[in-house]
Order: structure tokens, then sequence, then C-alpha cells
């Protein structure tokens, strides 16, 4: 078992690193991530290998890069990718219309499923004419070359990969799937800490923060939602995870909800309704799934949080192990 002292030092360092927590507790997780890196470099245990972090950066590095949390999947929880076909993307293509272009941002992007199953939707629903980068973003190196490459074992697709989608957006590499060029291609990334301050940044349409923020303390989350601010356009959206949803944003958001999904936006923005059923005057065809749009219910302050918070059910999950059918209709909706 790893000791106290190096537990200690680890916990320190990926705090440091990456704002996120390591309680005490955790020993056993930093072990299990750290035992492959001390054999791979020589080292009977993990308290012998913790000793060449103490001098050695590049090893402090890769160390702090096994210890993200990396737990993905596509679609994960279904009810804000609907969100995005049913009520975001039917606003922004009224919006946008003059440059015909959306800019996305998948921040704490993990392997990509995130990022790439925004661009499945945007290939399936923007007309024709318009074009979406979505910019890819973790701390994690590692993520970024799996992001890059696109390419996912069979039990990744398992994880919320409807089989239609499959078949028209993957390629068959060996005994893994790669994305097509045709997704790729829409896909910037860049290594970017969410604890420190971000360089220049361009604004997006819409920014997907999800399931990061638990990591960090509430003065790290409230710095980090400052600075996104400034990044999301003046009428964009934020959307936080499932159990991240009511944390209070701080001053400048208020917040929307559309089905069972709350968006964060500027201050100001102009409520975006969902398109009538699942096909929007503005073009969205089929919307993520096949579930009813629902009225928008109510435009709030994001500081007004506890009193909101119980209005929202439980979200289906993704990721457990089940191939999804074709349609992403949110279950219990
Ligand atoms: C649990 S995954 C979430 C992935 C994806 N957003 C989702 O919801 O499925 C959390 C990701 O946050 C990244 N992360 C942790 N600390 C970070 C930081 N300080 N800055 C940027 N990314 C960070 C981890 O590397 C990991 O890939």
């Amino acid at each position: 078992m790893i000791s106290t002292a190096s537990f200690d030092f680890v916990a320190d360092l990926q705090r440091r690193e990456t704002a996120m927590r390591c309680e005490p507790g955790k020993e056993y997780l930093v072990e299990a991530r750290l035992l492959p890196l001390a054999r791979e470099a020589g080292y009977e245990d993990v308290d012998a290998y913790v000793a060449r972090l103490r001098v050695d950066a590049a090893a402090r590095a890769d160390a702090v890069d096994a210890l993200t949390i990396n737990e993905t999947s596509w679609f994960r929880d279904l009810a804000p990718y609907q969100t995005f076909t049913d009520t975001m993307l039917p606003a922004l293509l009224e919006s946008r219309a003059h440059v015909r272009h959306l800019e996305l941002w998948s921040a704490a992007c993990s392997s990509g499923q995130e990022a790439y199953s925004l661009a499945m939707l945007l290939r399936e629903n923007l007309p024709p004419g318009w074009t979406a980068t979505i910019h890819a973003t973790d701390v994690s190196r590692a993520m970024l070359t799996r992001v890059k490459a696109g390419r996912y074992s069979q039990v990744e697709m398992n994880r919320g990969m409807p089989a239609t989608r499959l078949v028209r957006w993957f390629e068959r590499a060996g005994s893994e799937w790669q994305v097509s060029e045709e997704l790729r291609s829409m896909i910037t990334t860049e290594q970017l800490n969410l604890a420190a301050p971000f360089p220049p940044m361009r604004r997006f349409d819409v920014v997907f923060l999800r399931n990061v923020l638990i990591y960090f303390d509430a003065q790290t989350k409230s710095d980090i939602l400052r600075r996104v601010h400034h990044t999301v356009a003046p009428d964009g959206f934020l959307l936080l995870g499932t159990s991240e949803y009511a944390l209070d944003a701080g001053p400048g958001w208020q917040r929307e909800v559309s089905g069972k999904t709350w968006m964060h936006r500027p201050e100001g923005a102009r409520p975006a309704t969902p398109a009538a059923g699942a096909a929007g005057p503005a073009g969205v065809r089929g919307g993520a799934g096949s579930a009813p749009a629902r009225p928008l219910a109510t435009t709030v302050p994001a500081t007004a949080t506890a009193s909101f918070s119980s209005t929202l059910g439980t979200v289906a999950r993704a990721g457990t192990g089940a191939t999804l059918p074709t349609s992403l209709t949110p279950q219990g909706a």
C-alpha cells in the first residue's frame, strides 16, 4: 500500500496541476493508477516511483495525466443532446443564418465521445452549406491523442453508440472502430487546464462543460464559470453535467430549462424555444430522437438554485454497457 507521505505528495501534485481534489481514502485509486507507470519505469512499488516523481518533471506530468478520471460515453445522459437538437440548434440556425457556421467547445472532452456525438448530430441536422467546428480540450495529453485518433474499442462503442450511427459514421480499424474522416475534420484539439487562466479563445455558440466541475472545490468552480462566461457568445449556451446543473453559476448567468436539461446562458440572452415537434422551422430534422419537444418552462437567474433544482426529473444514463436504439428518446420522457 502507498505510504501516507507518498499519497500526500501525489494528492498535492494533482491539486496543484489540475485542481482536482484527491482526498484521503483514495489511496487505492492512486496506487492502481500509478503502479503500471512504476512498473514500466522499472520500479518495484509506487513509493519508489513517487520518490522519482519528486525529482523528475516529465514523470510528474505522466503521473498527473494517469490520475485524471476519464469516464465518458456516447450521447452521455441523452437529454442534453436532445436539447441540443431540439432547442439550441433551431435557435442558432436562426441567429447564425448570416454566417452559416457554428463554433462549439467540448471542455474536458476526455477521449472524445462528447465531441464526436455532437459532430454526428451536427452533420445529421445542419442544412446544406452550413459548417461547424468543435474545439475539444482536456488537461490530459493522452486523452487528446485519443481524440485525434478517433479510435474506439468495441467495449467503448457499446457504451451508447446506436447501431445505425455506428454503421454510418465508423469504419473498422483492426479490432477497433475509427470515426470517419468527415467527423474528425470537424474537431480541433488543444491541451487546456480549466483551473488555470485560459489562452485567448474565440466565442463559442455552445459549450459542453460536463462532469468535470464535480472534481473541483467551490472557489475553483466559480473561477472556471467566470472564465467560461467570457467564451460563450451573448446568445450562446452552456451545458453542465447532470449532477452539476444546480450549481450556483455566479453573476452574469441566467438559466433556462428545456425538457430535462438546464441550459446556462449569459444574462440578457433571448430565451430559446424548442422546435415544434421534432422538426423545427429552421430546418432541424428529427432532433436527437423522437420525443416530442416540451415547451420552454422558465427562465431564471442562475443564482436561484435550490427552488428549481427539484423540478428536474431523473435523466436517463447512457453507458451501462447496452447498445442503445437509434433514437435518443430520454427514458421516462
Ligand atoms: C469524467 S471526464 C468527463 C468527460 C466528458 N465531458 C463527459 O461528460 O463525458 C472528466 C475529464 O476532465 C478532465 N480534467 C480534469 N481536470 C481538468 C482540468 N483542470 N482542466 C481540464 N480538464 C480536466 C479529465 O482529464 C477528464 O478527461
